[in-house]
């Protein structure tokens, strides 16, 4: 049983959202939703629908807003989602998915969202040297790769750069990143629920940060992460 907090994870591309979504979702006991990596699951299980976002998500090209929001509205409906609570991360990403997430969750329904605040220059060499497990998406780096020739540490999977990390698309995304999620912050912010976190040093003082970050925005305190099992 999770805690039941309720929140977003937003960040330009290669920010780390992902690298801290997942320990947010440990801390608090809830599941990490990210869109991304449903896509990526979906093309890679060749589904129509996965075949479709994958043309998009190639080309830097945001997934269009109607489909990601019924995605989106069907994964956060599961028992999980309802009962525990989510760290949804790359979710909302246009000012459309934003308010169509506000009316999904009614009023008070989202307790915060973190923006991990990273300069353009970092996020373009985190990005050349990320490299991901095929299988289950674990990140890698080229400065810190898995334990043994370029297989995942945890499932053995094939590690290797995503199809979206190619130069042409990475321009693309961080374009869209300014003028389509630039304005999900604002949004945010004029709803007091924004906390702006430095996310450029080490992974786990980030994360520090970002704890301290939630507890100033938002529903204040939010509650204790459930007690380890
Ligand atoms: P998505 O998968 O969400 O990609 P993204 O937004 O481009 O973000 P990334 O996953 O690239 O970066 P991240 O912030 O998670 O960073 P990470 O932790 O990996 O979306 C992909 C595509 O799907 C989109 O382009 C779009 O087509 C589609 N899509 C998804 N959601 C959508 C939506 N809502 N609407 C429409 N379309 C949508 O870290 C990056 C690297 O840096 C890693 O190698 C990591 O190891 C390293 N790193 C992390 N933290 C640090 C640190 N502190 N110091 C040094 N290195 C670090
Ligand atoms: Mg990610
Ligand atoms: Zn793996």
């Amino acid at each position: 049983m999770g805690s039941g907090v309720r929140l977003l994870v937003l960040g330009k591309q290669g920010a780390g959202k992902g690298t801290q979504a997942v320990r947010i979702a440990r801390h608090y006991g809830v599941p990490h939703i990210s869109t991304g990596d449903m896509f990526r699951a979906a093309a890679a299980a060749r589904t129509p629908f996965g075949l479709k976002a994958k043309e998009y998500m190639k080309r830097g090209e945001l997934v269009p807003d109607d489909v990601v929001i019924g995605v989106v509205a069907e994964r956060l409906a599961k028992d999980d989602a309802v009962d525990d609570g989510f760290v949804l991360d790359g979710f909302p990403r246009t000012r459309v998915q934003a308010e169509e997430l506000q009316r999904l969750l009614g009023p008070g329904g989202l307790d915060a969202a973190v923006d991990i605040d990273v300069p353009t220059e970092v996020v373009l060499d985190r990005i050349s040297g990320r490299r991901v497990c095929r299988t289950c998406g674990a990140t890698y780096h080229v400065d810190h790769p898995p334990k043994v020739d370029w297989l995942c540490d945890k499932d053995g999977g094939d590690v290797v750069q995503r199809d979206d990390d190619k130069p042409e698309s990475v321009q693309r995304r961080l374009e869209l990143y300014e003028q389509d999620t630039r304005p999900v912050l604002e949004f945010y912010d004029g709803l007091n629920l924004l906390a702006t976190i430095d996310g450029v040093g080490d992974p786990d003082d980030i994360f520090g940060r970002i704890l301290d970050g939630l507890a100033s925005v938002g529903r204040s305190p939010l509650p204790a992460p459930p007690a380890p099992q």
